[in-house]
């Protein structure tokens, strides 16, 4: 099958890989093996960056390095134009209704325990919070320490077999105890689109706040947290083609207005005497300290290229991508597929009924292909379904149907590999 997508900008799919500088280059392998191609396919743990990301980055720290909100001089004012621009640029990527409802953290991760910890603060013993199983640690563990902390308790929404929630226990899980509701929206394991619409509507219906984890989707969904109503939404700058170190939690005005600071510092205070502070406006109440202003840089150059292709183009391609995937791993002998049948995203975790996960995973690597094995941070998960590791291939615009069909051809051979005893 050959490659002939073209982008909304006129870009075709090979004219975009070029963008990728690590898609250029031969993966040295270990053992004398001569370089290969790489084939990413674990976009799910981090995305690869195009050289216009790796430029802003370059352009900030070659001609805009400064430190931000403080300086007087032009650099200053600089690299606080780059800083609060990208803010801006994600106010509009996901239609927040406002900038300072757009709070950089330094991942999905920091996102959710600054939830915790700030939001969280008031809960008390025998208040509920509703999770689900199948979240990724991040998600969870954060809710598992403010547990101990303030008494309050844990429930979840159950999974099928299929890495679905079973949305009709939701009604009975939602109580008049419950005060929050945390929830993924895309699986980083089933590659499962949650209905957070539904959870969403039935929470509110009960005037109980709900968080979406947006790390799997916002790259691949757009998203618009005004049409959801979410209260939070976190997500993660480097799942999204920009740098490591910065990540996104927005919240909805009237709560973030209501929580107190998750850290103190400078930038986070509007006074500070010896015996007390007062706090700064939104959202730098919740910045405290130096900011990464160069992952700023990075992740504002995402967004733009993202727009530049289209986002809605980008969501076509993978979706297409994710279809023929689904077909063609479902079509592997000795292969167990995990997650819904119908609508996902392009995550694939499979297991292989002659392989340890971990031995095909290296296995593939020999042919230059990256993909995932483990528990993939969501160890209730994998132990609810009785699996304690999948392989895990995940998608991104920059991948192939060639690609694809080698990653195919690959797992077929690491079968026969192992079936043979060699
Ligand atoms: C669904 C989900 N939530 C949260 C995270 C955590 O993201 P980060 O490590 O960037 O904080 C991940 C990472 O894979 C994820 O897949």
């Amino acid at each position: 099958m050959n490659d002939n997508w073209v982008f909304h900008n006129g870009k075709s799919i090979s004219r975009v890989r070029e963008d990728f500088p690590i898609l250029q280059h031969k993966l040295n392998l270990k053992g004398g093996i001569a370089p290969v191609d790489l084939v990413y396919l674990d976009t799910a743990a981090t995305a690869q960056k195009p050289l216009q990301v790796i430029d802003a980055v370059n352009r900030y720290y070659t001609r805009q390095n400064s430190n931000v909100h403080r300086a007087l001089h032009t650099l200053g004012e600089e690299a606080t134009a780059v800083y609060e621009g990208t803010r801006e640029k994600i106010r509009s990527f996901i239609n927040a209704l406002h900038r300072h409802e757009i709070v950089f953290t330094k991942n999905t991760t920091e996102s959710i325990n600054l939830l915790a910890s700030s939001y969280g603060s008031s809960f008390k013993p025998g208040d509920e919070v509703l999770l689900t199983e199948m979240e990724h640690h991040s998600n969870l563990v954060p809710w598992q320490l403010l547990s101990e902390k303030t008494g309050c308790t844990l429930k979840f929404i159950p999974i099928d077999q299929n890495g679905e929630l079973e949305l009709d226990q939701l009604d009975q899980l939602l109580t008049e105890r419950t005060v929050f509701v945390g929830v993924m929206h895309v699986s980083n394991v089933f590659g499962t689109i949650n209905n957070i619409e539904l959870i969403i509507k039935k929470a509110h219906a009960l005037n109980i706040p709900v968080l979406i984890d947006g790390a799997q989707s916002s790259p691949h969904m757009q998203i618009d947290v005004q049409a959801l109503d979410c209260d939070f939404f976190a997500f993660s700058g480097h799942k999204l083609y920009g740098p490591m170190g910065i990540g996104v939690l927005y919240g909805k005005e009237e709560y973030l207005e209501s929580m107190p600071p998750f850290m103190g510092g400078g930038d986070m205070i509007r006074s500070v005497k010896l015996t007390g502070s007062t706090w700064n406006e939104l959202p730098w109440k919740f910045e405290a300290g130096t900011p990464n202003v160069g992952g700023a840089a990075g992740l504002g150059s995402a967004i733009d290229y993202i727009n530049e292709l289209s986002f809605e183009s980008i969501c076509n391609y993978e979706d297409m991508l994710t279809e023929y995937a689904g077909k063609l791993l479902s079509g592997i002998k000795n292969i167990k597929l995990y997650g819904p049948d119908g609508d996902r995203a392009g995550v694939f975790s499979f297991t292989h009924d002659d392989l340890h996960p971990h031995d095909m995973a290296q296995f593939l690597d020999r042919f230059g292909i990256a993909v995932r094995a483990g528990h993939h941070c969501a160890q209730p998960a994998m132990r609810k379904l009785k699996v304690s590791s999948m392989a895990r291939a995940s998608l991104a615009f920059y991948n192939t149907r060639s690609e694809i069909e080698y990653l195919v051809e690959k797992i077929n051979a690491a079968g026969e590999y192992f079936s043979n005893g060699i």
